[in-house]
């Protein structure tokens, strides 16, 4: 093999913008930022509960009079946006706890209002936190009935929107429950409340830690018969395409990085906001890593949240979201002093 004639030198020079931090920093074409965070909260019943996830460091199921300090933490870090997730002190066959007006959820949604009007509350709307066989809706014969689980689903939606949610986020994977959702909003007079759906969401091994979090994993089977098949694509696109139709006004791809090509695809496709769920497994893996010192944490979890945004996630729902908010901070390097003094 010969080598490059040195005279010629009519090659592209890539490396000449990456010769510094400053250049590299100039030509960054996706940059992270707190306001892209969304960071799930887990709600448990009872008093002075801050229990750690065995499976997911650093994430604590939480009861509600532990919220006004977890809220100023969250504003500390510069996140302004909250999903919500509840865990019941008794659950039973038809999910009674997810519609409670008085349920974990809802609790937690005004005492967070409460405290900070401007957080943004996103609430999860499912039922298999809430039912004692931990499937996501009515069974019959043992298998989750669709119709029949679009009314409790509609009712949970209508009783958070009443609490006080900023939108309701239905993550059970029924047909038609973007369409029974609205209608019930609007018909309950929450006309100004959006649905953000989880449209695509896939029948993912990557939220077993979730459902140690959320105390939700089914007591038999699994959740094939409703979310979705890890090798489909277009179908993706269609339960989105589906989804806008019946109202829904941002759409949530999950897990995130093993579906960053429909993230991507549904970006393109759809005008809508198109937001990704870094999930559970998704968090437990690099936390695992990291705590057997195999990764390097930092640049793993940063570099992970940049692909999921240049893939084209608007905003990404991550249990990284303070760690990583916290780096962001640090590396924008804004010295204290720069911060205007009150007049
Ligand atoms: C259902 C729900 C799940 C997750 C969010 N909402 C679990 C499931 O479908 O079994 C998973 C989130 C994660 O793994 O972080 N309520």
């Amino acid at each position: 093999m010969s080598l490059p004639d040195p005279s010629d030198l009519s090659f592209r020079r890539f490396r000449r913008l990456r010769r510094t931090e400053g250049l590299r920093r100039l030509v960054r074409e996706t940059r992270l930022s707190a306001d892209d965070f969304i960071y799930p909260l887990f709600i448990t019943y009872g008093r002075g509960v801050r229990r750690p996830v065995p499976s997911m460091p650093g994430v604590d199921q939480i009861s509600v009079d532990q919220l006004p300090a977890e809220v100023e933490d969250l504003r500390r870090h510069g996140i302004g946006a909250v999903l919500l997730f509840g865990i019941p002190e008794t659950k039973d066959a038809v999910a009674s706890g997810a519609y409670d007006e008085h349920g974990v959820v809802q609790e937690a949604v005004r005492a967070i209002k409460a405290v900070d009007r401007d957080l943004v509350v996103i609430t999860d709307v499912c039922n298999c936190e809430y039912t004692d066989h931990g499937h996501c809706g009515i069974l019959i014969d043992g298998e989750v009935a669709n119709d029949p689980t679009l009314e409790l689903l509609a009712r949970t939606a209508v009783s958070q929107a009443a609490a006080g949610a900023d939108a309701v986020a239905p993550s059970d994977m029924m047909d038609g429950r973007v369409k029974v959702i609205r209608r019930a909003l609007d018909e309950a007079g929450f006309t100004q409340t959006p649905i953000i759906s989880y449209a695509a969401k896939y029948a993912s091994a990557f939220y077993g830690p979730f459902r140690d979090a959320a105390e939700s994993t089914p007591s038999f089977g699994d959740r094939r018969s409703h979310q979705m098949d890890p090798g489909n694509r277009r179908e993706a696109l269609a339960e989105i395409a589906t989804d806008i139709e019946e109202g829904a006004d941002a759409i949530i791809v999950k897990p995130a990085l093993p579906y960053l090509d429909v993230v991507a695809e549904a970006r393109v496709r759809f005008d809508v906001p198109v937001l990704a769920y870094n999930v559970s497994g998704e968090y437990s893996m690099l936390k695992a890593a990291a705590l057997n010192g195999w990764i390097d944490e930092r640049r793993a979890v940063l570099e992970a949240l940049t692909a999921i945004k240049r893939a084209g996630a608007g905003a990404i729902i991550t249990y990284h979201a303070k760690e990583a908010a916290r780096w962001l901070a640090e590396e924008a390097g804004v010295p204290s002093a720069v911060r205007v003094a009150e007049p």
